[in-house]
């Protein structure tokens, strides 16, 4: 059986392998506005929204499914949206390894996998390894906001955050109606609440200078 080519989607989509060993803001987006992450985008709901939103704000979606990562690739391709990319790749090596220290205004980690088995945790993607490169890319003065329906994994996020010096937690975001079905923060989030699962919201900012 013959498959289909896959359609190229660069600059929107590249692979960890495609970018090389250092992620160049100004190269990536063309300009040096301030850059947000969007860690495990999914089907980019949230990336899609606030590059449309925040034209002046460069987005870069993480994603290790390369599939979902050239799917929202390809909606912000139908708009050539300039202020939005996908990087196909662990997080936690483009965190660690790709991006320069204090060169991001606001980290976004919303619906990360549960991995609800107990023997399945250590898969977890919030560890304090995580929070620590989390800090390490954040400015100071930057936003780390996650969101999550399990309330036990967010109160172990909470717990990792609040005690990491690094960050004061904030106030989060109130929960507001959604006006259509595409008003939802994230495709997630959107999922969770049809079903009237609560969702947890939390925000932090990066101290220091
Ligand atoms: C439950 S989905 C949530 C997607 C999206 N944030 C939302 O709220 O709709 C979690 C996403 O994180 C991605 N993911 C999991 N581990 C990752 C990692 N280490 N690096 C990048 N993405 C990851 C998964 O492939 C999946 O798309």
């Amino acid at each position: 059986m013959q498959t289909a080519p896959i359609k190229p989607l660069k600059p929107w989509f590249q692979t960890v392998e495609d970018v090389g060993q250092h992620l160049n803001w100004q190269q990536l987006f063309g300009n040096d506005h301030p850059v947000e992450l969007d860690i495990g985008c999914g089907r980019g709901l949230f990336l899609f929204n606030a590059a449309v939103t925040n034209p002046d704000t460069n987005f870069l979606g993480i994603e290790i499914d390369y599939r979902e990562g050239r799917r929202t690739a390809t909606r912000l391709s139908k708009r050539s949206l300039p202020n939005a990319r996908v990087i196909g790749g662990d997080a936690i090596l483009i965190l660690s390894q790709l991006i320069d220290p204090h060169s991001v205004s606001a980290a976004h980690v919303y619906f990360p996998d549960p991995w609800w088995k107990k023997r399945h945790h250590k898969r977890r993607i919030f560890t304090d390894q995580f929070v620590q490169l989390l800090a390490r890319v954040l400015a100071p003065g930057g936003a780390l906001h996650s969101w999550t329906d399990v309330a036990e994994y967010f109160d172990l996020n909470r717990g990792l955050r609040d005690q990491h010096t690094d960050f004061d937690p904030q106030e989060p975001p109130p929960e507001r109606e959604a006006a259509h079905d595409l008003d939802y923060h994230t495709s997630f989030e959107r999922k969770k609440r049809k079903l009237g699962c609560p969702v947890y919201r939390g925000r932090w900012v990066r101290n220091g200078q």
